[in-house]
């Protein structure tokens, strides 16, 4: 027993849960992930499994991707890439829909299955469902040869390395990393992505690790702090635009599977069509308000969210004025293109629901009800 337990602390690296450890592991994750396929000075991004099949993806009618959980979070955002940069028609589903639902698929469509563990149940049978009726299966899986790696004509692995806790984390920013290189690779290829365009975005995606590791030394101490604020909250609500709305979605499902308080992520526009009855000064709203993308839009959700006397924490960028000066807690993120982002945005609020659960003494690496692979419907 006694060697079991030193072996666990060795293997969390002096970190107190495996979580932590692998929120802070992030900077190196997503580099290793675009380590010998984002080739900067050679302007080229470099993935086999995409070139080899590049005719497959090229007459593509349409691309469908599927996922549960947080990897079909990282394919919502994986459908703003693959839309804006490719400008291939893309749709996401819940793998447990999808395989019930008698859905249309033909051999003009590519199907990427996004999975962690490559073992999940659901996903698994929808994949396989796909490749009866003649779809090109692609697989974005972090276990190296597990089953859905196996079961796919290709794929590409995210190089996140070991993911102990239940709460994906550094998973998720690899598969972010993983959708943003075949989004630029596909649309380098087809034209849409003009060469100017193409080079400046991925000279910022090599320094994506250099920002997450900024936000981590920037945001650590803060989130603790804000988090003691919200240990009894009962509910909290997420807010984001654009590549923002899925990180909101992330943002809440970190914080209910591991601390157990109700959360719910929502387009930010979405709120006057129904959340926004729940905003009184018990409601802590997130709201992920970078200066790119629809700042404007936020800035005015933000003010009716205040004129009901809500909670704001808001995750802005370095030096932002109109919605600091509104928000009650303000956690600052280095400017990114929009389509970054997302990987940026969700290091704090991966953070700041760690430290909810821990501080209300939850399990944050094995939460009660959950397992990290969930092998049956
Ligand atoms: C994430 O924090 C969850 N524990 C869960 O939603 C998970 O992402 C989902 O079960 C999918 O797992 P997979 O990526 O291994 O397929």
């Amino acid at each position: 027993q006694e060697l079991k337990l030193s072996l666990e602390q060795i293997e969390k690296g002096g970190y107190e849960h495996f979580m932590l450890k692998e929120i802070f592991e992030q900077p190196k994750s997503v580099h290793d992930t675009m380590r010998g396929r984002l080739l900067v000075d050679e302007g080229i991004i470099k993935m086999a499994g995409i070139w080899d099949h590049i005719e497959k993806f090229k007459n593509a009618n349409r691309i469908i991707i599927i996922a549960c959980g947080t990897s079909w979070h990282a394919g919502l955002i994986g459908e703003y890439l693959i839309e804006e940069y490719a400008r291939i028609p893309v749709e996401v589903e819940y793998a447990s829909e999808f395989r019930y639902r008698n859905p249309i698929i033909t051999d003009k469509d590519v199907v990427i299955a996004i999975s962690q563990s490559g073992e999940t149940a659901d996903t698994m049978a929808a994949l396989k469902l796909a490749k009866e009726k003649g779809a090109f299966i692609y697989g974005i899986c972090n276990v190296v040869d597990s089953s859905i790696a196996r079961i796919t004509d290709a794929g590409s692995y995210t190089h996140a390395g070991p993911e102990i806790g239940v709460a994906s984390t550094k998973a998720f920013t690899a598969q972010l990393t993983i959708l943003t290189l075949i989004a630029f690779k596909l649309g380098k290829h087809n034209g849409n992505l003009g060469n100017a365009e193409f080079m400046s975005l991925i000279s910022e995606l090599e320094a994506i690790p250099k920002k997450i590791e900024e936000v981590l030394n920037t945001t650590h101490e803060l989130t603790q702090n804000i988090a003691k604020d919200f240990i009894n909250a009962t509910n909290f609500l997420y807010l984001g635009r654009g590549y923002n709305y899925p990180a909101a979605l992330e943002g809440a499902l970190k914080l209910k599977e591991i601390s157990y308080i109700h959360a719910e992520g929502y387009p930010a526009a979405e709120m006057k069509h129904g959340p926004i009855a729940l905003i009184d000064e018990n409601m802590p709203i997130v709201i992920i308000a970078p200066k790119k993308g629809h700042y404007d839009k936020i800035v005015s959700n933000v003010q009716e969210i205040k004129a009901r006397k809500g909670k704001v924490i808001a995750v802005v960028n370095k030096g932002d004025e109109q919605v600091s000066a509104m928000a009650d807690y303000v956690i600052e993120i280095p400017v990114t293109s929009e389509c970054f982002s997302p990987i940026v945005a969700s290091v704090p609020l991966q953070l700041l629901a760690y430290y909810i659960a821990v501080y209300r003494g939850a399990n944050v690496d094995q939460p009660r009800n959950l397992a990290k692979s969930v092998t049956v419907e």
